[in-house]
């Protein structure tokens, strides 16, 4: 019975390291199967519930041990509750009702309140605590830095991507200006960490040095963010990203909290992986997005390109699939942007019941988010046996008798394996051009993200077919029903 009695009280402190394991443990099994589309949506529903152990935890912890550690910290449940409900809320709100194609603003904006959310607690642990070990005290500023930083870029980052920045601002020795905000953060850091071993110091350098902080911190994120160009704002979201989830592995580490440290640095090592994933499809290292103007880079001549644009009908492009019998589908941004992809899976059935062998090329980099086809492909619900990656399609076009390339631009720009003087040289592209015959859907003559010309348009064996995306399939698939040809039934053995 004695035994028991003096176990009980350990079981608050029990339940909240379990709750922890179990987070962590859904955290690290949702992520694995988000790895391929068809156990991607079960992965994010299991990293949500590992979400939902992590909140309890967090409250356990809040209203038992960090009451009894720290009597002087008043713990304010109402508050707590109205945060998680705001957040909630406004969270499953936008979630349900944001378009698309504004998804990497979206993301951008989560980021920021991520970094936000690391930042503000290493100030309350900055304000709060009397006196922390150095080593307690450099994680704590470590963590509110990057914190910082990813806050303000990301909401930069925001900003760019909706167009409410709509130019890059540069200056002349920008670079140095951005290394001398740095130089002053760290100085008011370790002005911090020294006062923390002096007492008499501290009453005096505490708040001042600590605004100064973040207010330089914040700053630095605001001009890391400002000259780089809205072109690789993905880019650097997914930076952004890795920088909030080490933030808050950093403060996970100081508040001694299992879940903010693993869920942290899982985000971290994702961010980073993604990032680097994303530079090398586009042919470029992260130093060349972060520290090079893309746009400057647009402006190197290219070379002269020969033959004309060929105007088609909507609708004999699309009886012209409906009499090939390969066709190979390579979906880009402006397919998101008219929101055809409804209108394309169905497209796509009436070629299959004509007896023709459609297949999906996704470019990993087509669209303006990592896995944007993917995702847009699979709301309109097709199979995922139809879809191939860049390396496992790339064979085939020169095989295939239509290429449609539809709303996609430069991950088709055959300048990419030719033209040195090219922006994106060297970028993996998808081989449309190698099909018999290609056709490009587009509104007119508008450039790619990259800004530049496309040889692939001007091609003999390519024809542009002229119009929004969604309104062009609504007239092939009109002419192909207008065929009024009886379905192909495909022999089973
Ligand atoms: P883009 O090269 O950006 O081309 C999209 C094309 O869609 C434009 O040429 C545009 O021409 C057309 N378009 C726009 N709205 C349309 C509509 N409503 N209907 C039909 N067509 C429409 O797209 P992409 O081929 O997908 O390439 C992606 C680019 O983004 C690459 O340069 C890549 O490096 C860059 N990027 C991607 C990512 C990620 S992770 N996906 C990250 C950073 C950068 P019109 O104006 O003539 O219609």
């Amino acid at each position: 019975m004695d035994t028991f009695n003096n176990f009980l009280p350990l079981l608050p402190q029990l339940g909240i390291g379990v709750a922890n394991l179990a987070a962590a443990f859904l955290f690290l099994y949702g992520l694995h199967r988000m790895a391929s589309p068809v156990t991607a949506p079960s992965g994010i529903f299991v990293a949500g519930i590992g979400m939902t152990v992590a909140v309890l935890a967090s409250f356990l912890y809040a209203f038992d041990v960090s009451a009894a550690a720290r009597p002087n910290l008043p713990v304010n449940l109402g508050l707590v509750v109205l945060a998680l409900v705001t957040g909630s809320g406004v969270a499953w709100w936008a979630g349900r009702t944001v378009a698309m194609t504004a998804m990497p603003q979206m993301v951008a904006i989560y980021n920021g309140l991520g970094g936000g959310a690391a930042g503000a607690i290493a100030a309350v642990e900055l304000f709060g605590a009397k006196a922390v070990g150095m080593s307690a005290m450099i994680v704590t500023l470590a963590g509110a830095l990057i914190g910082a930083v990813s806050m303000s870029g990301s909401l930069i980052a925001w900003a760019k991507l909706d167009g409410v920045i709509k130019q890059p601002l540069r200056f002349k020795g920008q670079q140095l200006f951005n290394g001398v905000v740095l130089l002053a953060t760290v100085v008011c850091g370790v002005y911090l960490v020294l006062a923390t071993q002096n007492q008499s110091m501290l009453v005096l350098a505490l708040p001042t040095s600590i605004y100064l902080f973040f207010a330089f911190a914040l700053a630095l994120g605001i001009f890391m963010t400002l000259p780089i160009g809205g072109a690789d704002m993905p880019v650097v979201i997914s930076i952004f990203n890795a920088f909030t989830g080490l933030a808050v592995g950093l403060e996970g580490f100081v508040l001694q909290n299992p879940a903010l440290m693993i869920a942290g640095m899982v985000v971290g090592a994702a961010g980073m992986l993604l990032t680097l994933l994303m530079a090398k499809a586009m042919n470029r290292s992260v130093a060349n997005v972060v520290f090079t103007n893309f746009g400057e880079v647009k402006k190197q001549k290219q070379g002269a390109i020969q033959g004309s644009l060929k105007p088609m009908q909507p609708g004999d492009a699309g009886i012209a699939m409906r009499y090939a019998s390969s066709v190979i589908i390579v979906p880009g941004y402006g397919l998101a942007v008219a929101q055809g992809q409804g209108k394309l899976y169905e497209f796509v059935k009436l070629l299959q019941s004509g007896g023709v062998d459609v297949k999906f090329a996704v470019h990993p980099v087509a669209g303006r988010m990592p896995g944007q086809m993917d995702v847009l492909l699979a709301e309109a619900g097709v199979p995922y046996d139809l879809i191939f990656q860049l390396e496992d399609i790339n064979d085939q076009f020169a095989t295939t008798d239509v290429a449609l390339v539809i709303g996609a631009n430069d991950v088709v720009n055959p300048a990419a394996r030719t033209d040195k003087s090219s922006p994106i040289y060297g970028m993996p592209i998808l081989n449309a051009d190698q099909a018999k015959k290609v056709l490009v859907v587009k509104r007119g003559e508008g450039k790619g993200y990259a800004g530049i010309v496309n040889a692939l348009f001007y091609g003999d064996n390519c024809d542009m077919v002229y119009g929004d995306a969604q309104a062009v399939l609504i007239k092939m698939i009109e002419a192909v029903r207008g065929l009024g040809l009886p379905a192909v039934v495909k022999k089973t053995k």
